[in-house]
Parts: structure tokens; C-alpha cells; sequence
């Protein structure tokens, strides 16, 4: 039977707020593409076509962002959790939309590099009930741990204090439709989520297949800031150098650094790895390696280095370096010529600035 496709897109995002407060953390871009549209390409490049998206309080900004799924030749059903309450839920809240097929999940704010073609197509060979990818990790207690014994899976554990093993559950399971009895059969946890390791274990615990998967390629689960640097970090990396905009004879532009069109370098210097968005005006300005500009920002007289840079910012006249930053849209940084000297800021509920 054809595999349908469920990506969760819903959720709090509290470890990204400011940004989480007013959009989506899916929709945040790395390399200038948001994160959640690297999972749509792997799905589709898997060859599923049929692909529901799990939505919550964002329901209208994800929709605008992926539309009917026509620009990647697949078909979008919404399915809205009016909640997030937990992983578990979330498969049963589109229980209708996924029926019989077997599926796949893919948490919209994880990044995997290789795709998972090779990884679907394993699981329509061996057919398991269920199968589940792990990762070697440096902090396992802060991801959902499985127990191996051999090549069989014994346990599965969210968030461990002290962990098993430093295997992680990397943000991609399949599932047989048998993943329906184990999420209605489970309780809530203490956080009050109805966990997908509780319902895979209560599938191992009745006997069911659950294949292990080990990845060795790059995976990330963007949760943190620090996750999302990285993850542009080498994802800007890969890029194939190119230029669609201006770059005028006082610039330079050296290394890998993608130039996207309309954009304009006036006076200023560009290393690489970097993208420089569409309309993006940098003047006077030094862009370092492991920048990401999206579209309609102006950086004037500044510079900015390892960060990411959303729509429509306008940086101006910083004295200081700009390092290891996440801008949202629409966020203003100048020097003010006011008097007396000093700090003037309006920041947003649980914003963070360091200040040199
Ligand atoms: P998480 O990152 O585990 O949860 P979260 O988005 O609430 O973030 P935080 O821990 O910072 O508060 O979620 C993984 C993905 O699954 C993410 O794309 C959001 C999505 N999700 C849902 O769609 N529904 C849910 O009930 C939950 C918990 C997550």
C-alpha cells in the first residue's frame, strides 16, 4: 500500500522564544530556505506524495508558506492539533487523514542531511511494525534514548537522567497503522504528552517488530539557537557558488557565497560560506562566513558574522562585530546619534542580547 507522509508541525517552540512567540520555528531558514522545507523535499524525494502536516497556533503562516504542496508536486492535507500534546497525539489527531497506510513522521524542525529515500525503502522491504532511526550523541539526556540488546530494541526512554546509552531518536520514525492501538492504549506522561516512546515501547512490549535504524550521516534537531547555527553552518557549506545580483567593482566576494538575485553589494566585502538573500542591499558592510541573509535586509557600515538573518532586518552603523545571532523578521540595529550615549532597545518577551 502507498506510504503517506505526516510531518508535525505544530508544537510550542519555548526553547526558540522570542522568535517562537509571534512564528513558526519550522519556518525559521537556514541557508535561506525554511527548515521545514528540507523535510517536504525528503519525503517527496522518497516518493511519497500524500503528505499531511500537523498545525497548531501557526496554522495560517505554515499554510501561506506551503500552500497545496503543488510547488513540490505533492498533496497538502492540513490536520490541526488544537494542542500539542505530545508526538503521540499528534498521530492520533490525523488518525482519519493517514487511514490504513503505512507512514512516515518527520518532526518539522529536524534537519537530515542524506534524506530518507534509503531508509523508506528499507522499511518497505523488511515491512517491521514499526521502524525507528538512531544517532550516536554527545548528551543523551537530552533526547528520547533507546536500549539495544543486539540488534532488537528493549527500551525507549524521553529524556533520561541517566541514559542507557547514547543513542538518540533521531526526529523520523515509519509506522505500520498498529501505532494506533499503542498511542490510544497509553497514558499521558508526567509533562503531559502523550509520548511517542511510550507508544513504541508499549509496541515491543506487545510483541511487535520495531527495527532499529542506525544513521551515521548529519542530523539535527533545531530546538536551540545553537542547533540552528549549526545547522547553516553546513548546510552553507554544501552550496554551490553563484551570483544573480550586483556586486560592484569596490567589492569583494571571495569563497563558497550563493548570491541571490536582486540582491546588491555595494563597497562591501562577502567570505564565504554565505547567502546573501533576494533585494538584499549590503553596503559598506562585511559579511563573514556562516552568514545567512534572507530577502529585503539592508546592512549598512556593519558587520556580521556566523549568524542568521531573517526578512527585512536593517542593520546600521553597529561599532561592533554582529556574531552567533538569530535576527527575526522585521528587527531594527542601529547606532543611535542621539545624546546622551546610550542603550536604547525594544526587545520582545524573553529576548537575549549580549553586549560587548
Ligand atoms: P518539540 O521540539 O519536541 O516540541 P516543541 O515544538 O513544543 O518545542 P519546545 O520543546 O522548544 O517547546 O517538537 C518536535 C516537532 O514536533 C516540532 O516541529 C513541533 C512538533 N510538535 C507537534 O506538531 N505537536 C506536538 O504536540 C508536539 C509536542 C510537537
Amino acid at each position: 500500500m502507498e506510504m503517506k507522509g505526516l510531518i508535525l508541525s505544530g508544537g510550542e517552540g519555548t526553547r526558540l522564544r522570542p522568535i517562537t512567540h509571534t512564528s513558526a520555528k519550522q519556518l525559521v531558514p537556514v541557508a535561506n530556505k525554511p527548515i521545514l522545507f528540507y523535510g517536504i523535499e525528503a519525503i517527496r524525494d522518497a516518493g511519497i506524495t500524500d503528505i499531511g502536516i500537523i498545525v497548531g497556533d501557526t496554522e495560517e503562516e505554515i499554510r501561506e508558506a506551503v500552500g497545496d504542496g503543488s510547488a513540490w508536486g505533492i498533496r497538502v492535507t492540513y490536520v490541526r492539533q488544537e494542542q500539542p500534546l505530545g508526538l503521540a497525539h499528534a498521530v492520533l489527531t490525523a488518525e482519519e487523514f493517514l487511514g490504513d497506510s503505512p507512514f512516515v513522521m518527520y518532526l518539522g524542525d529536524n534537519l537530515i542531511k542524506e534524506g530518507i529515500s534509503s531508509l523508506v525503502d528499507q522499511f518497505q522491504a523488511m515491512q517491521p511494525d514499526a521502524m525507528i532511526l538512531l544517532a550516536h550523541v554527545s548528551q543523551p539526556e537530552r533526547f528520547g534514548v533507546a536500549e539495544l540488546d543486539g540488534e532488537r530494541v528493549v527500551r525507549l526512554i524521553e529524556k533520561p537522567s541517566e541514559p542507557p546509552s547514547d543513542l538518540a531518536l533521531v526526529g523520523v520514525y515509519m509506522f505500520k497503522p498498529c501505532i494506533f492501538d499503542a498511542c490510544h492504549a497509553i497514558e499521558p506522561s508526567w509533562r503531559n504528552e502523550l509520548e511517542i516512546t511510550d507508544a513504541l515501547q508499549h509496541m515491543i512490549d506487545h510483541g511487535c517488530h520495531v527495527e532499529p535504524h542506525l544513521i551515521d550521516g548529519w542530523w539535527k534537531d533545531t530546538g536551540h539557537l545553537e542547533d540552528l547555527l549549526e545547522a547553516n553552518r553546513i548546510i552553507l557549506e554544501s552550496l554551490e557558488p553563484s551570483c544573480l545580483g550586483e556586486v560592484d567593482k569596490e567589492s569583494s566576494v571571495t569563497g563558497r557565497v550563493v548570491i541571490e538575485k536582486g540582491a546588491e553589494i555595494i563597497n562591501s566585502t562577502v567570505r564565504g560560506p554565505a547567502i546573501i538573500g533576494e533585494r538584499t542591499k549590503l553596503v559598506n558592510s562585511f559579511v563573514g562566513p556562516f552568514t545567512s541573509v534572507y530577502y529585503d535586509v539592508l546592512i549598512q557600515n556593519s558587520e556580521v558574522e556566523h549568524s542568521i538573518v531573517m526578512e527585512k532586518c536593517v542593520i546600521r552603523g553597529l561599532r561592533g562585530r554582529m556574531e552567533d545571532s538569530l535576527l527575526g523578521k522585521n528587527v531594527e540595529i542601529y547606532r543611535s546619534p542621539q545624546r546622551p550615549r546610550a542603550y536604547r532597545l525594544m526587545l520582545g518577551d524573553n529576548s537575549r542580547i549580549g553586549l560587548a
